[in-house]
């Protein structure tokens, strides 16, 4: 018997290759803008909401803009994510990925997305996984974003399932930062100098190894 009976995944990076897009979505605001955005600089940006993305940005360029030029600069970045998520389909799944859901779900384990994206529903339909789940969290609904565990907790309520017997794989600092938080076990994907705190890492969704986790 394994001691989880949850798996919550992180969707942008974990789920689906969509960390890019949201990479060349911000870089080409920030272009516009003119501030220079470099892949490394993104990485902090990994699992943070919009607006802390934009501050983020607007603070490496050293400028400031009112609320309502915020959220215009926001939509506009929206509008360029949403530009590459429609040209997505199921072969933007990250590799392994159906499949780790579908390991998940055999061994018994009840399944969430905890994204950030106000985007999630509509990427998980694009890329045909948004019927494996039984709860998708609302990133609107949440009080406070990652690195805070309010998204991870709102999974496990929903699925009625403590925190303790809940796996949660990330690909971004703020995200593992906040699984710890919520007191649950935080599988990283990609880098563990990146991922600190993960209890254990691996480089992709494909290496993941399931059944040694639930026996963990
Ligand atoms: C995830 C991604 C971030 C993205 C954030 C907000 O956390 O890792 O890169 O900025 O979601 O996404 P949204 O689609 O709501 O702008
Ligand atoms: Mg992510």
């Amino acid at each position: 018997m394994s001691r989880f009976d949850a798996a919550i995944f992180d969707l942008d990076g974990v789920l689906v290759d969509s960390a890019k897009a949201h990479f060349v979505a911000w870089r080409r605001l920030a272009d516009e803008l003119g501030i220079a955005f470099t892949e490394h600089d993104n990485e902090a940006l990994k699992g943070l909401d919009r607006m802390a993305s934009l501050r983020t940005i607007l603070a490496l360029g050293g400028q400031a803009f009112s609320d309502d030029a915020m959220a215009t600069l926001a939509a506009r970045k929206n509008g360029y994510y949403l530009e590459a998520v429609a040209r997505m389909s199921p072969a933007d799944q990250l590799p392994g990925a159906a499949a780790l859901v579908g390991s998940a779900k055999a061994a018994g384990l009840r399944c969430a997305v905890a994204s950030a994206s106000r985007n999630a529903p509509a990427l998980l339909e694009r890329v045909g996984l948004a019927s494996e789940f039984d709860f998708i969290a609302d990133a609107g609904a949440v009080a406070h974003g990652k690195p805070a565990p309010d998204i991870f907790l709102a999974c496990s309520d929903a699925l009625g399932v403590v925190p303790a017997a809940c796996l949660a794989f990330e690909d971004a600092a703020a995200g593992i930062e906040a699984i710890v938080a919520a007191g649950m076990f935080a599988v990283g994907i990609g880098d563990p100098a990146i991922l600190k705190g993960a209890r254990i890492t691996f480089p992709d969704t494909s290496a993941v190894d399931l059944p040694a986790l639930l026996r963990a």
